[in-house]
């Protein structure tokens, strides 16, 4: 089953522009550049907020949703990670939607907070990989991730194919609420439709990952930094490398790294930028200024832009393709899930099943 490759992991890594291009199509309308959603029994452009519920590499996928529902269709959103929101007695108030992203549809602590918001009245929207699961048959509305059965532990096609869903969410929120016109929507549709063609250009530096995750398999602590819609990736490389190759990584938002996390740095500790050219990138050029200057080793994923302004000087460097911003989250994915895996296959720990980790969580 697993063909040519030597881990479900892997192969599940680069399966991602087949079942991504797989789950848009059931998103985008190539024909007239929109963005359709599955039929619905009630009116979304009445929503007035947005609540996001989720575990682990879901929860990071929803994080990246909050950016877009924010910034797209200026819709407030509140997220947790479902252990807390649960017992938090969250705010929950008419007009709301509850937004549920799994890859199981069965994760105990998810199913319970989406009862907990059905019985509080609001309207369920579900994004899972398992149509036939719980929270699948208790939503409102389903919306399916088409990545096919993931057998590696660690997430990766799932997250991916989550994003693709959540990012044709926001542009339909965004048409709905009126806050972007038929020409922005073919604009996103368009870029959605380019995500396959930018992951497999991604995954095109797949023997360059492999050569650096031997610069990176000794270190004890490794950090990872990130802004905006990207910041989340930064969580999510971070913890994809702890799951599978029990490297003490931790993710931050670049610009809070002088709060604290500098502490932390000196020559051992790799540092990974997760950064595309934009508005922002001088802001994360110095927070790497900063952590040039106590010793840290930099590995810098940016597009060519990024890498012609501050590639230098880095332990390595990665290039991506030039995305749309929208898109950028789903592309950056794909370098930190190689380089977990590749780091994972130099120490030789078990990359589908580390150790203490269940493929669903079922338990509270
Ligand atoms: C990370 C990972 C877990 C799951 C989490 C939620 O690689 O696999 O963090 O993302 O347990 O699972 P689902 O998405 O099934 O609710």
């Amino acid at each position: 089953e697993k063909g040519n490759y030597r881990h479900f992991m892997q192969k599940e890594i680069f399966e991602q522009p087949t079942v991504v291009a797989q789950t848009l199509r059931s998103y985008v309308r190539q024909i007239d550049q929109s963005v359709a959603l599955p039929q619905m029994d009630f009116d979304l452009s009445k929503i007035n907020r947005v609540t996001i519920v989720a575990c682990g590499t879901s929860y990071y996928a929803g994080l990246v949703a909050k950016y877009w529902f924010e910034q797209f269709a200026r819709l407030p959103v509140d997220i947790d990670v479902a252990s807390e929101f649960r017992y938090r007695d969250p705010v929950l108030e008419p007009g709301g939607l509850s937004l549920f992203i799994s890859q199981s549809g069965e994760t105990a602590d998810t199913l319970a907070a989406l009862r907990h918001c059905k019985a509080a009245g609001q309207t369920i929207a579900v994004v899972v990989n398992v149509p036939t699961s719980s929270m699948a048959r208790e939503a409102d509305l389903l919306l399916p991730t088409h990545a096919g059965p993931e057998i590696g532990v660690a997430s990766t096609k799932a997250f991916t194919c989550q994003l693709a869903v959540l990012a044709a969410l926001a542009a339909h929120l965004a048409v709905k609420r009126g806050r972007m016109d038929r020409a922005e929507e073919a604009d996103v549709v368009n870029h959605l439709i380019e995500t396959p063609a930018a992951l497999n250009a991604a995954l095109g530096h797949d023997d360059e990952i492999a050569a650096m995750a031997h610069l990176i398999a000794p270190a004890r602590d490794v950090l990872y930094l990130g802004r905006g819609p990207d910041y989340p990736l930064a969580l999510e490389g971070a913890l994809k490398l702890k799951e599978i190759s029990y490297i003490h990584a931790e993710g931050y938002a670049s610009g809070e790294m002088k709060h604290g996390p500098i502490a932390l740095i000196d020559e051992a500790v790799p540092v990974i930028v997760l950064a595309p050219s934009g508005p922002l990138f001088e802001k994360t050029v110095s927070n790497m200024q900063e952590v040039r200057a106590r010793g840290g080793k930099i590995v810098l994923i940016s597009d060519a832009d990024g890498l012609a302004e501050a590639g230098e000087g880095c332990l390595a460097t990665i290039e991506m393709p030039k995305v749309h911003p929208l898109i950028a989250p789903l592309v950056y994915a794909v370098p930190v899930q190689l380089l977990a895996y590749h780091v994972a296959c130099v120490k030789g720990t078990d990359v589908d099943q580390p150790r203490n980790l269940a493929k669903s969580v079922t338990v509270e």
